[in-house]
């Protein structure tokens, strides 16, 4: 957080952030069945949150840091508002996926589910090993050793939040734009709150399941093909190839499609693997549809991508 927010409270905070930004996260004491009757007198609320629950981050934001409008109406934005999660969607070397519902306590109409991709720093890990040598005083380390140890933690967390922040802000271009990927709600730190891409009754939850899982008919097929060149076409026209593209970061979302997993968005000219980039995405796309069925040809992708691009 940049030193200013700390002497000057942003005036959108919310009451119970607005007398000191620092202030720690809310205390979690019960879970979210217990809400029911929470008043909105936030020391109230405040003792109300579960372990798995705390209060809404959109406020404590800055503007800049929220996705682009128009907003979709569907963005809960109420300052009683309060994140639950629900679980996990995906674990994975670099970033773990999960469920989050957004909602204000007893008003169904604003209640939201949203998928939070948490880039990890790997912070944890370094801290404890720090604990351990400070606890011994046979090793007892350097003041050079002590200051690298903290200057590359410090750099992972730095480099979580950029690749955060990459991949925000290519989510917030490529969805003005009008192409298939997850509308991003907002980034905090290493974290990005989007759509969640999948269905739920309000009771279950079921994410859209990735490409490479699905058997679909021919016709579905041939539909999602195109819907895939039209939406590479969408980042070409930006000159963008996605640059790690695979059956693997498309979803499949009923009769949709959705790209995802944006962090490394290539910029085609600037770039110099550019355009290998884009033909390599074309490549691993295409062998895939026609694995299932659909004749493609992947080097005519390429060349229309490359004609969008300039
Ligand atoms: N908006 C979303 N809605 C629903 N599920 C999502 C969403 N974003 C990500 N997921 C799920 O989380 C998984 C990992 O997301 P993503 O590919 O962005 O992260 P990653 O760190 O690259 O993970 P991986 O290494 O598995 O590709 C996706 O394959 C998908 O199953
Ligand atoms: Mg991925």
């Amino acid at each position: 957080m940049p030193e200013h927010d700390l002497l000057y409270p942003d005036p959108y905070l919310p009451p119970t952030f607005a007398g000191d930004p620092r202030t720690p996260p809310p205390r979690r004491l019960r879970r979210r069945d217990d809400l029911d009757d929470a008043g909105p007198t936030a020391g109230v609320l405040d003792a109300a949150l579960g372990d798995d629950q705390r209060w809404s981050t959109w406020s404590a934001v800055e503007k800049g840091q929220r996705g682009p409008e128009p907003r979709p109406d569907w963005v809960v934005t109420a300052d009683a508002a309060v994140d639950t999660e629900l679980g996990v969607l995906k674990t994975g070397k670099e970033a773990d996926v999960f469920l989050v519902e957004r909602a204000v306590p007893d008003d169904a109409a604003q209640r939201t589910l949203l998928a939070a991709k948490r880039y990890r720093d790997l912070d944890h890990r370094a801290f404890r090993r720090d604990t351990v040598y400070t606890e011994d005083r046979r090793v007892r380390r350097t003041r050079d050793r002590r200051a690298l140890d903290r200057k590359s933690r410090y750099g992972r967390q730095v480099a979580a939040g950029q690749w955060a922040a990459a991949e925000f802000a290519a989510l917030g271009e490529l969805w003005s734009a009008g192409a298939p990927v997850p509308y991003p709600v907002q980034i905090d730190g290493n974290e990005i709150l989007m759509e969640f891409v999948g269905t739920s009754d309000g009771v279950a939850h079921e994410a859209a399941p990735r490409l490479a899982r699905t058997r679909p008919d021919p016709d579905l097929l041939a539909s999602w093909w195109d819907q895939l060149r039209d939406g590479m076409a969408v980042l070409a026209r930006l000159g963008y190839a996605h640059g790690d593209l695979s059956p693997y970061n498309v979803l499949a979302d009923g009769d949709r499609l959705v790209i995802i997993d944006l962090p490394q968005v290539v910029d085609l000219v600037a770039n110099p693997f550019g355009t290998e980039l884009l033909l390599r995405d074309c490549r691993t796309m295409s062998a895939w549809f026609a694995a299932r069925g659909l004749e493609t040809d992947a080097d005519e992708l390429f060349a229309l991508l490359l004609a969008e691009a300039w």
